[in-house]
């Protein structure tokens, strides 16, 4: 027959060879995959599942001859299954399986005894598969792996390490694959795990070894591909059981894949991509019954995109520091300190070193905790330098290519990281790696929240579609339905607005509408007021009090506005929550009626005819902030609002000598939180307080509530913050609830038109250029703040070419947008829209450049 020379290598793990159906799937694919790379086809296959831990059982001596048994009837029902007569099928096999235990050796259990006892289980596998393969029609050989893998020679291992996790040969033997080829089946079955011992024995490759051995052949044979066919869609950003929004990544370099089974993801085995990297063959992962997904493909060409590709936790850590004067400048220190580790047996992994400080990690292993190794380490140690032992550590890492010219995006993980105590921080000189140790017990529930801030930030750049596929959640779940935007279907209109002129921003006050009602739908809410900050347009003023909301206002400047525009509402309806505001503002509010906030002692001591006899709400920082950035977290050391819990009690006591009346008690501890719980937590927190500050009646949680502002983000769970509020009430009915929420009235009723001035090719950088930039809306620019940027006049074209988005101000930083997809015709004078621009936006920008205000449009 005459033979090909390209070859496919599959590999199906456990889970994959355990049902009849399996193997239809497997035989399907094979005869898929072969048609469709037009190369022959071996598929590897591990043991049937849990027959391998069965195996390593009677290795370990236990109840050898019930499981023995269970193995044989396991395996025949098995054939049954398939409708093979097992005698014929694997009668031979079972009987070697079971004569290992009349060989003389089964007394002493050696070490090359078990790897042949271990081999039985894919030996059985790949046996009975092939015999149901052909029974199928499908022209299949069989081979023995031991026949074709080689176990490497590696000097300083163990005996035990030698047999039963040994490292494959690196030689590539000449002509191998013209004999491999020589098989006369078109596609062939093997095994995985298993290879040739240099005695001619049997050796096992470790535990997830057949991924190694699927590759050696792929490397061996020069392979298409070595295709990983496993019950996941494929390696991701982050351990998606831990952060559902981790996303799939489509295509990823060997080193990055490298990095990335290393430490953390446990989907490829990381001994598996050395030779595939080495022999130039690509890898992919996909999933056995979801085909159609993407996979995780690993290839030499992949771009090589700077970013961070993944993050990973592993616990367990052993820092060691070691403190010494005596290092500084001194020959050989540290090849003392390490000739210790070596003495005892450990292997370093991190290192970070100052003038008088060593501080290492060790990875977690059984040593470290069934011993007492780390003790006699500490002692030796002790002769040279002060040793501290800090555990248990948790090492979080970030790995991504070009890891050091993305330090400047990261400051806002830095801050993530800010609020733990950060041990060592080491970044690997390959440009790959940026390790944080900390203790364990701070990294629980860090890894979602550094994801969302990377993602945020842009050091993951999860739209490069080339990298990042669809996240776990949309994967498990389905994409989830957000609100189409309005301005779609307002498209021809916000044209023709666009076309008297640009930078223009154009509000849609039925969504503030809607928004307004979402508010007063929410039982547990007693009062809301509309944080005018975000958005004073008069139209907008008048919608929100128009709806029935109060309006919190921040300044005598917005104070004298919302009068001006509405007249009629009642003082009572108005909130003033300034900050360091000049004595004559909160003189002018209280003289209006508005209900004052204050936040500190200084201005009861500084002014107290002011506020003499007066009924105020008092703002507290809670001692943490949260929200979407740095800059607009309110709460917190380094936040300059609120009265420090500390002095709470010298407030009462000042304001009770001034007749004053605290009639509530306020907490707004940043803007953009996404976490539904986090009102619930600051009314309770707040509600405690008041049952002891004696006359307050209302409790108000701030505002700060999220929108979802990138195509990934979802909807904020208003369910979920309703049902938190709605819980926390019923505990604490004593007081009115108050929130004063800003963005999540008005940031998507408002978009901002540009026009394109001029698209420029610079470096391998195309820039589109538009009339208005940071001068027009502030948020990337001050908080790298991502807005949807869509071209208006061509949104039916593909969105194909990257660009920057930029405005015309005379800064590096005005930057409305990076690596953004628009149409690549995308031209002169077309209308580019920013989208969820309607708060903070207008109300932000300025005239920097002596560029014009934006204008402002409503729809009705
Ligand atoms: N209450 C107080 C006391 C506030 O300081 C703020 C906002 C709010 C309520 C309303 O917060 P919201 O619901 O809008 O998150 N310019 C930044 C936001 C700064 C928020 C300042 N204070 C941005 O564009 O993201």
């Amino acid at each position: 027959m005459a033979q090909g020379q390209k070859w496919l290598v599959l590999k199906f793990g456990g889970t994959s060879v355990s049902r009849r159906d399996r193997w239809d799937t497997i035989g399907r694919m094979a005869v898929e995959r072969g048609a469709a790379t037009g190369a022959r086809v071996l598929v590897v296959v591990s043991a049937v599942s849990g027959v391998t831990n069965e195996l390593q059982a009677i290795c370990e001596g236990n109840d050898v001859h019930a499981r023995m048994a269970a193995l044989v009837d396991r395996h025949r029902a098995f054939c049954e299954e398939l409708g093979l007569d097992a005698d014929a099928a694997l009668g031979a096999r079972l009987a070697e399986l079971q004569g290992l235990l009349d060989d003389p050796r089964a007394a002493e259990r050696p070490l090359p005894w078990q790897a042949e006892v271990l081999a039985q289980g894919e030996l059985l596998s790949s046996t009975l598969g092939v015999a149901y393969l052909r029974s199928q029609g499908l022209d299949f050989g069989w081979c023995d792996a031991r026949e074709w893998l080689q176990a490497g020679q590696v000097p300083n291992r163990s005996e035990w390490a030698l047999r039963l996790s040994v490292q494959p040969s690196r030689e590539i033997e000449p002509g191998f694959a013209a004999r491999f080829s020589s098989h006369p089946s078109p596609m062939v079955l093997t095994q995985g795990f298993i290879a040739r011992h240099a005695d001619g024995g049997t050796a096992v490759f470790g535990r997830g070894g057949s991924d190694t051995s699927a590759a050696c052949f792929g490397a061996l044979l020069g392979a298409v591909a070595v295709e990983i066919w496993t019950d996941v869609p494929g390696m991701f950003s982050a351990n998606p059981r831990v952060v559902p929004d981790a996303r799939l990544l489509t295509r990823l370099d060997y080193a990055e894949a490298q990095e990335i089974a290393t430490t953390g993801a446990k989907v490829l085995h990381p001994r598996s991509i050395g030779p595939c990297r080495r022999a130039g063959v690509p890898m992919a992962i996909l999933d056995t019954s979801r085909p159609w997904l993407p996979g995780t493909r690993i290839d030499a060409s992949a771009s090589a995109v700077p970013g961070v590709k993944a993050i990973s936790r592993r616990d367990g850590v052993v820092l060691v520091s070691m403190e010494s004067i005596g290092m500084w400048q001194e020959v050989g220190f540290l090849s003392d300190i390490f000739a210790l580790f070596k003495h005892h047996g450990l292997s370093v992994d991190l290192i970070g070193s100052s003038e008088t400080n060593v501080t290492i990690s060790l990875d977690p292993s059984d040593n470290l905790v069934t011993s007492n190794v780390l003790e006699a380490l500490a002692t030796d140690l002790a002769r040279v330098c002060r040793v501290k032992v800090i555990a248990p550590c948790t090492g979080i890492t970030l790995v991504g290519r070009g890891m050091r010219s993305l330090l400047h995006r990261l400051s806002d993980v830095w801050a993530t990281f800010g609020r733990e105590r950060v041990h060592l921080i080491s970044q690997s000189s390959n440009d790959l790696n940026l390790t944080f140790v900390i203790d364990e017990a701070d990294a629980e529930g860090l890894l979602p929240l550094l994801h969302a801030e990377l993602i945020r930030s842009g050091a993951m750049p999860v739209l490069d579609p080339g990298v990042f596929g669809p996240s776990w959640r949309e994967i498990e779940f389905g994409r989830p339905q957000r609100r189409e935007p309005w301005w779609i279907a307002a498209r021809g209109d916000l044209l023709a607005r666009a076309a008297v002129g640009t930078p223009r921003y154009v509000y849609r006050l039925e969504t503030v509408r809607e928004r307004a009602r979402e508010m007063l739908a929410t039982t547990a809410v007693d009062r809301c007021y509309f944080a005018i900050k975000a958005n004073p347009h008069p139209a907008i003023l008048r919608t929100v009090a128009g709806e029935g909301l109060g309006l919190e206002c921040v300044s005598l400047g917005e104070l004298q506005h919302v009068f001006a525009t509405l007249p009629e509402l009642p003082a009572s309806r108005v909130l003033f929550t300034p900050s360091f505001a000049p004595r004559r503002e909160y003189e002018a509010a209280l003289a209006m009626g508005v209900t004052v906030t204050l936040d500190n002692i200084e201005a009861l001591q500084r002014w107290p005819d002011v506020f003499r006899g007066h009924t105020i709400w008092l703002r507290l920082d809670l001692g943490r902030g949260d929200g979407h950035h740095e800059k607009v977290r309110t709460g917190g050391v380094a936040a300059k609002f609120g009265l420090p819990l500390a002095r709470f009690d010298a407030f009462l006591a000042h304001a009770h000598a001034l007749d004053i009346r605290i009639s509530g008690l306020h907490a707004h501890l940043g803007s953009g939180i996404d976490d539904p719980r986090h009102w619930r937590e600051v009314y309770a927190h707040l509600a405690g307080l008041a049952d002891t500050a004696g006359d307050v009646e209302a409790i108000d949680i701030g505002g700060g509530l999220p929108i979802p502002y990138t195509p990934d983000a979802q909807d904020f769970d208003l369910a979920a913050w309703r049902a938190g509020l709605d819980e926390i009430k019923a505990a604490c009915p004593r007081y009115a609830l108050v929130v004063e929420p800003g963005r999540y009235l008005v940031a998507q009723c408002g978009v901002l038109l540009l026009s394109v001035t001029q698209v420029v090719e610079k470096d391998g950088v195309h820039r589109v250029g538009c009339d208005g930039g940071m001068n027009a809306l502030m948020r990337p620019a001050l908080y790298d703040a991502w807005h949807g940027i869509h071209n208006l006049s061509r949104l039916e074209d593909a969105a194909t070419g990257t660009f920057e988005v930029v405005g015309p101000i005379c800064e590096s930083g005005d930057v409305l947008g990076r690596n953004r997809q628009l149409p690549t015709a995308t031209a002169e004078d077309d209308v580019i829209l920013v989208a969820d621009s309607g708060a903070y936006g207008m109300t932000m920008a300025n005239t920097y450049n002596l560029r014009a205000l934006p204008a402002e449009d409503i729809i009705e």
